[in-house]
């Protein structure tokens, strides 16, 4: 089943298909599993799939060329224009990469990934309009823009979403940037759903999830290596939230993933769920993603066991590291 998505004429399924794993994200990755893991998706029914020209260099946007580039009038691509790369000319030959790499000649919706601080936001938004108006992308928007950013951008141009982190475990739009999101009528295409595999029902203790994935606020920096903030996290919060999960799946007999992306699904302005997999068993798992719906009571639920986590992180809505965003 689809839907319009926000302002644009795009009919998309809010499950959106990610494409960074596939691009080996995680680790050690067969071409196969990934090109498996994208027809697989779009098999159980999802048309939307999600990349950027960041994931693997290109890489990633060659793959879902390769797997569905004979089913491109039936699927909607969003790909993003790199951090570096917002400077006009930049974005121009960034979108050619991407065309060429896409095996097409428009990109339905295409994002800035992060904000730029060096680069005026006005002239990106001017190169993504000249984009717009030469039919080589048919929509725009932004990616990890807060409050300021947005609405910097919504008074430049017609911003048609937000991607951004939100799930069960990170919260910190909802402060902020979600009221927004509303009333613009920008739909929040939503971000590690799964928590990078922590939402998807493998892991009892924070202790377990791989040290190379705990790299967001949530985790100590101190017992990971590799991280962006240097903040003591909110572990204590995080493992009374994946308890509580946990006691939810015994509750209701539903699995981990459907608790957390049904409740994503409930959140308002949220107009796409992105879900990443690694093979085709996962992805014909999104089938059931696709369907599910929370009762009112469990969702209630869920809005109470996240509460504490979603307090102590706060608002910035940088997932990795403080003060980037605006
Ligand atoms: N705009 C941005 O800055 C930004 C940043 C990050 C991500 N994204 C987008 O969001 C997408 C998804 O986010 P994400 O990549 O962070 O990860 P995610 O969707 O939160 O989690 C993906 C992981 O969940 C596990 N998983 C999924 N389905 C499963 C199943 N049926 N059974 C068991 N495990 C399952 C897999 O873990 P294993 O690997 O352990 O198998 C998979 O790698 C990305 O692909 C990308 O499109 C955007």
């Amino acid at each position: 089943m689809t839907e319009k998505f926000g302002k644009t004429d795009l009919e998309t399924t809010k499950i959106v298909y990610g494409c960074m794993g596939g691009a080996g994200a995680f680790g050690a990755q067969e071409e196969t599993d990934s090109i498996e893991a994208l027809r697989e998706a779009h098999e159980v029914g999802i048309n939307f799939f999600d990349t950027a020209e960041a994931y693997g260099n290109g890489y990633s946007e060659q793959l879902l060329s390769r797997a569905l580039g004979d089913k491109r009038d039936d699927i909607v691509i969003s790909s993003k224009v790199a951090t570096q790369n917002l400077a006009p000319d930049d974005i121009m030959a960034a979108c050619e990469r991407s065309l060429k790499n896409l095996g097409t000649d428009r990109i339905d919706l295409y994002m800035l990934h992060w904000p730029n601080r060096e680069v005026p936001l006005a002239d990106s938004i001017g190169a993504l309009k000249t984009l717009k108006d030469q039919g080589k992308i048919r929509w725009y928007g932004v990616s990890n823009f807060g409050r300021d950013d947005l609405n910097d951008a919504l008074a430049l141009g017609d911003v048609a979403v937000d991607q951004l982190p939100y799930h069960l475990f990170f919260r910190a739009i909802e402060f902020e940037v979600q009221p927004i999101c509303k009333s613009a009528n920008v739909p929040i295409m939503c971000y590690s759903s799964l928590m990078q595999g922590l939402l998807a029902g493998k892991y009892r203790s924070l202790q377990d999830f791989p040290v190379d994935r705990a790299r967001t606020r949530m985790f100590d920096h101190r017992k990971w290596a590799d991280v962006v903030h240097k903040e003591e996290g909110a572990e204590e919060a995080g493992q009374e939230l994946l308890d509580a999960l946990w006691k939810m799946v015994d509750e209701t007999g539903l699995s981990m993933e459907e608790l957390a992306v049904g409740w994503l699904k409930s959140r308002e302005a949220v107009g796409g769920v992105i879900v990443g997999t690694r093979n085709g068993a996962q992805s014909r798992g999104l089938k059931k993603l696709l369907d599910v719906q929370l009762d009112a009571d469990v969702l209630a639920s869920l809005d109470r066991a996240s509460d504490r986590l979603k307090q102590e992180l706060g608002a910035d809505i940088d997932m990795w590291g403080k003060g980037r965003t605006r």
